[in-house]
């Protein structure tokens, strides 16, 4: 989703600034912008689609003279197209103050209507003009105190960076729901809304939290709230180096993260299991192991493929922990007026760790006196800082759009959860150490399957022109099935619905047609025998059958048209194993079929608006 750079330093603005953007470009956008301070002038370029185009222009006919501050942005249109004039970052009408801005100025209506009647023009249909020129409307010489009279009046949530031509040393930020991050270099900062347009420069951050804002110019900077009260706020270092972010020899980021999965596995579990004392460590929720092993209610809210990963935590918890689990969609969870009880535990669970919706279902499960639990990767995030206790997943930055590492990431840490409570309530010793040990073999089993992926291209070769497909399974192989027709989706285009099994034959079986794909998770476990019956009324249909099968099944040969295996493993931890064929045909299906793997047409890797 949207993004921001600014930079204040003594460097050339103009490179780093668009190199910061770059870094920024997996989040998805439509629209990118510059603007920097050169000669108490604010000149701003904008473009239309990628960053390239707004490079080109830059390099061709629109030069920018030196600035050694300056801000950009990459949008992701919510208030009026993707067009230039709509595009960050916005200035006021006298073009004395611009800024960038992610999230949504809610009551951006009246204020517009406002500032039209003190006789402010406008140029685009954004909430962010609005914002800029309310900031604009109110400078007198103090920016700071400008933007805070501005974002008084402002509701809604926002990361914004804004600076005042006549004020060539000074960037003011502040943010409320919508992540900002400052990068403190020597003499300079870097301010970006994701870590990753920093670390080629810095490893030294500072996370600003929800009604904070700093003023930084390249001697230092000072951070206080929105109402102007002093904080302090503590330096620390960013986890992820620059080469994880980077492509290596894969040509996209998600076959890089499909392969990474092994060790991004290894890592997740690094210290976590102690195969000589037969137990699960997990330092980040030792704390609260007396109110999980009471839980009466375990509330998991998350969306898209985290949200996937719930389903397969409910199973867990409730055929591990024995706790009663439910998953929300974060999005519906936070308008129904929930019912929390006593003892009930709110999960949230998200990559980001800055998706609205989850942050927002979180906060409201929280006010409603729920003990809360993260299970996120990216460190420092907005959600892991605002629950009582959690689990990182610890896979590594994941750039590519359709998540994949941190699918498996979530389901390991969801069973590592489940087993930390299980064991201080029902589970015996020695039904742990089966669980601790089947955990150490799935990296290596991964692999197993990965090395597949050149005969799932094959076989996603001759099907690739079909423009439905069905992904069904059963147990805790059903959200498998979910998340391989979410994947198919996200970068193919081709629909694709994932369904239990059963449930085919209550609607989706009137979709059956000659030759349609159907993909089974055919796992052999305790449901095994009625899977082969779904399989049978697909095939009776003319369905064309592939099917992630166990492997030394040679039944399954005789029943699907093509089969992918994965090792044996109990089937709890199952998941973990099928879901990575689904992975590969998706991103070979996409290839295949020309599309931007990594770059999905109205996706964004972050959703951090509502
Ligand atoms: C977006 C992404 C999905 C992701 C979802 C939740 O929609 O496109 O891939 O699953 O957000 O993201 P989170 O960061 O909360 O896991």
């Amino acid at each position: 989703m949207c993004g921001i750079v600014a930079y204040v330093g003594r460097k050339n603005a103009q490179s780093l600034l668009l190199e910061g953007l770059k870094r920024l470009e997996y989040r998805g956008y439509d629209s990118a912008g510059i603007c920097v301070n050169h000669d108490h002038q604010l000149l701003v370029r904008r473009a239309v689609g990628r960053i390239s185009v707004l490079e080109a222009a830059l390099e061709n006919v629109d030069r920018l003279p030196a600035g050694h501050i300056g801000m950009a942005h990459t949008r992701w249109a919510t208030h009026g197209a993707p067009t230039e004039c709509n595009a960050h970052p916005h200035t006021d009408d006298k073009r004395r103050v611009a800024l960038v801005h992610n999230g949504i100025i809610e009551n951006y209506a009246p204020l517009k209507k406002f500032l039209q009647e003190k006789g402010h023009t406008f140029s685009s249909q954004t909430d962010t003009e609005v914002l800029a020129m309310l900031v604009g409307h109110f400078y007198k010489g103090d920016l700071a105190k400008a933007v805070q009279e501005a974002l008084n009046e402002a509701r809604g949530t926002y990361g914004i960076a804004v600076m005042a031509a006549d004020q060539p040393e000074t960037m003011v930020v502040a943010r409320r729901g919508s992540p900002l991050i400052i990068g403190v270099g020597k003499d300079e900062y870097i301010v970006a809304s994701d870590a990753a347009a920093i670390v080629e420069h810095t490893t030294q951050v500072i996370y600003l939290n929800d009604n904070e804002m700093a003023v930084i110019t390249p001697g230092g900077f000072k951070t206080m709230t929105i109402d102007d009260v002093p904080v302090n706020k503590e330096v620390t270092e960013v986890e992820f180096s620059l080469e994880q972010i980077e492509l290596g020899n894969y040509p996209h980021f998600m076959l890089k993260e499909i392969f990474e999965q092994p060790h991004a596995i290894e890592n997740c579990l690094a210290g976590r299991l102690d195969l000589q004392e037969g137990r699960v460590v997990l330092g980040g929720i030792a704390n609260m192991a007396r109110e999980l092993v009471r839980a009466r209610r375990i509330i998991i809210t998350a969306c898209g493929t985290a949200w996937h990963a719930g389903l397969i935590g409910e199973f867990l918890l409730e055929e591990l922990a024995k706790i009663p689990t439910e998953v929300e969609y974060a999005s519906e969870f936070r308008y129904r007026n929930p019912i929390i009880e006593d003892g009930t535990i709110a999960v949230a669970i998200s990559q980001s760790g800055e998706t609205a919706d989850t942050l927002a279902a979180l906060r409201e499960a929280k006010d409603r006196g729920a003990i809360s639990l993260g299970i996120i990767n990216v460190v420092g995030s907005t959600i892991a800082r605002e629950t009582d206790a959690g689990i990182y997943l610890h896979v590594g930055p994941e750039i590519g759009v359709a998540s994949t590492k941190a699918f498996c990431g979530q389901i390991v840490v969801e069973t590592l959860l489940a087993l930390f409570i299980a064991r201080r309530k029902y589970m015996s010793q020695a039904v742990l150490n089966e669980f601790l040990n089947a955990l150490t073999r799935i990296p290596q089993q991964m692999q197993r399957v990965l090395e597949q992926s050149d005969s799932i291209k094959n076989v996603v070769g001759k099907f690739v022109h079909r423009e439905n497909w069905l992904f069904l399974g059963r147990g805790v192989n059903y959200p498998v099935a979910l998340e391989g027709a979410l994947k198919l989706k996200e970068i193919s285009y081709i629909h694709a619905e994932g369904l239990p099994a059963a449930e085919m034959k209550h609607g989706p079986i009137a979709l059956i047609s000659a030759g349609m794909p159907a993909v089974f998770v055919a796992t052999r476990g305790s449901q095994y025998e009625k899977l082969l019956g779904n399989i049978q009324e697909v095939k009776a249909r003319g369905g064309k059958i592939i099917a992630v099968a166990t492997e030394g099944d040679d039944h399954i040969r005789d029943v699907a048209d093509h089969v992918f295996f994965v090792p044996e493993i109990i089937e709890p931890l199952q998941p973990l194993l099928t879901v990575l064929p689904l992975q590969l045909l998706a991103y070979h299906a996409a290839v295949a079929r020309g599309c931007n793997v990594d770059k999905p047409r109205n996706l964004a890797k972050s959703v951090t608006v509502e």
